[in-house]
C-alpha cells in the first residue's frame, strides 16, 4: 500500500496541533516529524517535548526522522514520547547496525536514511535490520527545496535490491515530492511518500486528499 507521510516541517507551526488533525481526517497514514540538531544538518528544528505533546493529537503513526548525529543515543527518548518509527542517517551513525537493532528492541519499527550523495550499497548489508529505507531526495535540513532528478535512480536499484532478495521494503522518498512529480518516485518504486510544502501549502485537505487519489490509480495500474 502506498503512505502519505506529510512532513510537519511544512506546516503552520503556530497551530500545529489544528493542522495534524486536518492531515489526520483527511486521510494520510503517517505524521513524518524531522527532528534536527543543528550539526548533522545546518537547522535545529524540534525535538522529544514537541513530539510527546502532540502525541495525543492523533493516533496516527509517528515518523519520525532523525537528523542527528548518533542518533542511537536519543532512540529509547524518541520511543517513550510516541515514535512508532526511528530512521537514522546512515552517515551519522558509526555503529548502524547495532543502532538499527536498538531502535526495533524498543518496540519501533527502523529505518534507515541516505543522503542523496550516499550509495545505496552502504545499507545493503543491513536491510534485514531495518523494516523502511529513506532515500533523501534532496540534501536534508530544509523544507521546500527542489528534488535532485539522480536520486530516482537510487530508489529503483534499492527496489530491485530488495526484490532480488525477497526483502520487503518499504521504501520512503522525501524532499521536493510535489503532486505533479510524485508519480516517477512511485514507478522507481518507492511507497512511502513524505511531502511537506506540497501538503501544507494551500488547502491542506483537499491537498492530502488529491495525494492519495492519486496513489489509489496509482496502484490500479
Ligand atoms: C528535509 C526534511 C523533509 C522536508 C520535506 O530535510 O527531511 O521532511 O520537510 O519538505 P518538502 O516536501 O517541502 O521538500
Ligand atoms: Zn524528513
Amino acid at each position: 500500500m502506498t503512505i502519505l507521510a506529510p512532513s510537519i516541517l511544512g506546516a503552520d507551526f503556530k497551530q500545529l496541533g489544528e493542522q495534524i488533525r486536518l492531515v489526520d481526517e483527511a486521510g494520510a497514514q503517517y505524521i513524518h516529524i524531522d527532528v534536527m540538531d543543528g550539526y548533522f544538518v545546518p537547522n535545529i528544528s524540534v525535538g522529544m517535548p514537541v513530539i510527546s505533546s502532540l502525541r495525543s493529537a492523533t493516533d496516527k503513526v509517528f515518523d519520525v526522522h532523525m537528523m542527528v548525529t548518533e542518533a542511537g543515543r536519543y532512540v529509547q527518548k524518541m520511543r517513550d514520547c510516541g515514535a512508532d518509527i526511528i530512521t537514522v542517517h546512515a552517515e551519522a551513525c558509526r555503529h548502524l547496525d547495532q543502532v538499527l537493532r536498538k531502535i526495533r528492541s524498543c518496540g519501533a519499527r527502523a529505518g534507515v536514511s541516505l543522503n542523496p550523495a550516499t550509495p545505496v550499497q552502504a545499507v545493503e548489508h543491513v536491510l534485514p535490520l531495518a523494516d523502511m529505507a529513506l532515500i533523501m531526495t534532496v540534501n536534508p535540513g530544509f523544507g521546500g527545496q527542489e528534488r535532485i532528478p539522480y536520486t530516482l535512480d537510487k530508489i529503483h536499484m534499492l527496489r530491485q535490491i530488495c526484490d532480488r532478495r525477497g526483502i520487503p521494503m518499504d521504501i520512503q522518498v522525501d524532499g521536493g515530492v510535489t503532486y505533479d512529480n510524485v508519480e516517477e518516485f512511485l514507478e522507481a518504486g518507492a511507497n512511502v511518500i513524505v511531502a511537506g510544502s506540497a501538503v501544507f501549502q494551500g488547502d491542506v485537505t483537499s491537498n492530502v486528499k488529491a495525494f492519495l487519489k492519486k496513489f489509489e490509480e496509482f496502484e490500479k495500474r
